[in-house]
């Protein structure tokens, strides 16, 4: 089954062209984050506007490259939520048009199962039951893969996803956005127990998360140094950093895997190509007897080819939409929202 899919949640516009879940025949990004850049975040009515600018080449140049002919689709998918509103919706009228003009089924995905989809793509024996970790710009949650489409949320960031507090302690810092990457390049040969930091914990939800207190924490220590015009050692402010991130987010992701009984543990999502984080997880998950799924990177940030597997198996499981469907800024990652009209 050929699925062409479509992600514009946040500032990639994707297209993919996709076989039976598992092949990639085509997977086109084209990344808006220099456009992002200079405002040091990612501008939603910019983001929405680029998608509309381009999504259109990219469908053409996806199909080109992918070797098919527009009647040879079967599908066409779409990430409805969650996301920026109006980036989403660029895609979903995208796809419903696409759709309706081929006259062909429509087929909605969550972009966080899309995420968890990636790894059905880098390691073609996986299959669930599993645990999955989805650590993001926008997203930073621990779920219970039961099944292809039968997902569970078992906790979650409270308040700022770990992509977004690499963003914001790295903007402090002066390192350009995104800032995982930069911050995880000045980490490297510094001292991690250099500077003590809060690794939180949340009563009762073992599971979930949070970062807020640790981004706080850096940046004062930051204003503090320069108020005082003192030097600081930035390398191992950025080691000790990622080391908190890293130990709030590994022993979690391995208890959950042992509560559940599951020898499985599956990683998505753009801070997961974090150094420290990778490393760490690989230790433990060894310490474990786990087998450990790590997408390569280009896998792990946001991409169409994800979203068309992940398309694959909700089309198997029945979901299906139509010219009702609507874009969702949030939704929990075992719900689905396509068939409630507008
Ligand atoms: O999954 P993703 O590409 O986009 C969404 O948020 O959906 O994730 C982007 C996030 C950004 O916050 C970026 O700073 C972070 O992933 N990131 C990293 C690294 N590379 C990207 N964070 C830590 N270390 C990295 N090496």
């Amino acid at each position: 089954m050929l699925i062409l899919a479509i992600e514009t949640s946040c500032d990639e516009t994707a297209v993919a062209i996709t076989e039976d879940g598992r092949r990639v025949l085509a997977d086109v990004v084209r990344s808006q984050a220099d456009m992002h850049a200079i405002y040091g975040g990612v501008v939603p009515e910019i983001a929405s506007r680029s998608h509309v600018a381009c999504i259109g080449a990219l469908a053409e140049m996806a199909v080109r490259k992918a070797g098919i002919s527009k009647k040879d689709i079967d599908a066409v998918a779409v990430t409805y939520a969650p996301g920026l509103i109006g980036a989403l919706l660029v895609g979903v009228n995208f796809a419903k048009g696409l759709a309706l003009a081929l006259g062909v089924p429509l087929i909605p995905v969550h972009h966080i199962r899309g995420h968890i989809a990636a790894n059905y793509i880098a390691y073609p024996e996986l299959e669930p039951p599993f645990v999955a970790m989805i650590v993001s710009g926008g997203n930073s949650l621990i779920a219970d893969v039961r099944t292809y489409t039968d997902i569970r949320l078992m906790g979650a960031t409270r308040d700022d996803a770990a992509g977004e507090c690499f963003d914001k302690v790295a903007r402090v810092l002066g390192l350009p956005y995104p800032g995982g990457k930069p911050l995880d390049d000045l980490a490297q040969g510094g001292d991690d127990a250099a500077f003590p930091l809060p690794r939180a914990k949340i009563e009762g939800h073992p599971y979930d998360m949070s970062f807020s207190g640790l981004k706080t924490a850096v940046v004062n220590i930051v204003h503090n140094a320069r108020q005082r015009g003192e030097a600081l050692d930035l390398k191992s402010l950025a080691a000790s950093f990622a080391a908190a991130v890293s130990d709030s987010l590994v022993p979690r992701v391995i208890a959950a895997a042992e509560e559940l009984g599951y020898d499985k543990i599956a990683v998505a999502g753009g801070v997961a190509a974090n150094s420290r984080i990778r490393r760490d997880l690989v230790r433990a998950a060894q310490e474990a007897g786990k087998t450990l799924y790590l997408p390569p990177l280009s896998l792990c940030g946001d991409n169409a080819a994800m979203i068309g597997c992940q398309a694959y198996y909700e089309y198997l499981a029945g979901a299906r939409a139509d010219m009702t469907l609507n874009a969702r800024a949030t939704l929990d990652i075992h719900e689905n929202a396509w068939q409630a009209a507008f």
